[in-house]
């Protein structure tokens, strides 16, 4: 396994400004954003095999009430028929306000939840049909990095014991010694020293404590993660470290992510494509820079619109649209489009009609029926 971990490097290079004095006239720098375009059009990578289809998924949970004789009163739809892939080597991001489903819809992946219905075929297989024995090896294929490094590691455990313990669960390793000595290089291509590996997890930072899911994640070498908001609860400079890390991580093992957040700043630099939800649904769906450059739903134009401009002056200017009104409940969620209530260019039959979730461009999914 190579620790080596060039593109860091290269990528401030090229994204190095040029010497005022060197730069290009006007006349011929017109034509410098078109070339970077074509040359960013170029650059991107070409996905080409699909690794997971999630199809129809439906997640409600049932709402109980009575102690003795529970009865279903109700339910909960967390994840109310979506559609989507996910290409190998290709970064998903998933999006959306709180409650809308993401990580209900991370958890049906992983089949840590048991869909209501829809299928979810992981390279070729349906996981929904599989049982707890034939979902064993795939669970060492897909792994998960949480939100709270605090939470997420066993506080009584050391590092070393915390990242080689997937090793033990699904025997990737012929012994103790292999076991060791992969966690002190998971440590190290996480950037931790392997004298961490003594430590126990309240002895580090959280970003430290973060490095050391990932490392555990990648120890029973997956290829695809599930990031769960994996930077949300770290500092903004943490968060682009880990980021940076993430990438590299992808492009040396030749991972996929679903990467869940809802930091769109954060979702931009590492996805390549950026699925929306809302209230249980896919509203949606785009390439990362068409979706940040011309996002057609009003959910998502609403939350872009939301995204603060690192510079002060146009920030000051910027009218920012706010989404009137809370998320409604997902117990009842309104008829027709469930955006209708919150939405600025709703139409009475926005009331009565669900919209399709259809391909507007090659590549662009949305569903509204007023585009
Ligand atoms: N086990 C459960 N039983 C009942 N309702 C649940 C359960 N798990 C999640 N929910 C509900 O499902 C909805 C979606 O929850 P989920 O955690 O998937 O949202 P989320 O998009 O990940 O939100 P956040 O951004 O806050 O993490 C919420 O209304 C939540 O309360
Ligand atoms: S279908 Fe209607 S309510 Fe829904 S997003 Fe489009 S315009 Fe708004
Ligand atoms: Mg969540």
């Amino acid at each position: 396994m190579s620790t080596a971990r060039s593109k860091p490097a290269a990528k401030r290079k090229s994204a190095a400004r040029k010497p005022a004095g060197t730069r290009k006239t006007p006349a011929k720098r017109s034509a410098a954003p078109k070339r970077r375009q074509a040359a960013r059009v170029a650059a991107k990578p070409k996905f080409t095999e699909t690794l997971v289809n999630v199809r129809g998924l439906k997640m409600h949970f049932p709402v109980t009430e009575g102690a003795m004789i529970p009865k279903v009163v109700a339910h909960v739809k967390a994840v109310d028929g979506i559609n989507f892939d996910i290409m190998k080597g290709e970064t998903l991001g998933l999006v959306g306000e709180s409650g809308c489903g993401k990580t209900t819809t991370g958890r049906c992946i992983l089949q840590l939840e048991r869909a209501t219905s829809g299928d979810i075929i992981y390279d070729g297989q349906n996981l929904a049909q599989l049982n707890k024995k034939e979902m064993r090896p795939l669970r060492q294929r897909i792994q998960v990095i949480f939100q709270d490094p605090y939470s997420s590691l066993n506080p009584r455990m050391k590092i070393g014991d915390i990242i080689t313990e997937p090793m033990k669960v699904h025997n990737t390793e012929p012994n103790e010694t292999a076991r060791r000595n992969r966690a002190h290089e998971l440590l190290e291509v996480c950037g931790l020293n392997p004298k961490f590996s003594d430590r126990y997890p309240h002895e580090m930072s959280g970003g430290q404590r973060q490095r050391v899911g990932i490392a555990r994640a990648l120890s029973v070498k997956p290829e695809f993660i599930i990031c769960d908001e994996a930077v949300s609860a770290l500092d903004v400079s943490i968060q682009a470290q880990v980021i940076n890390l993430l990438e590299d991580l992808r492009d040396e093992f030749n991972l996929t992510y679903l990467f869940i957040a809802h930091d769109l700043s954060v979702v931009r630099h590492l996805c390549h494509r950026v699925a929306v939800m809302y209230l249980g649904k896919m509203v949606e769906l785009a390439d990362c820079d068409e979706l940040f450059d011309n996002p057609q739903h009003p959910y998502t134009q609403a939350l872009l619109n939301a995204v603060p401009i690192p510079d002060p002056s146009i920030e000051a200017k910027r009218k920012h649209q706010i989404i009137k009104g809370e998320i409604p409940s997902p117990i009842n969620p309104p008829p027709g489009c469930v955006f209708h209530p919150r939405c600025p260019i709703a139409v009475d039959e926005c009331k009565k009609n669900v919209p399709e979730f259809r391909e507007i461009r090659p590549g662009h999914w949305v569903a509204c029926s007023e585009i």
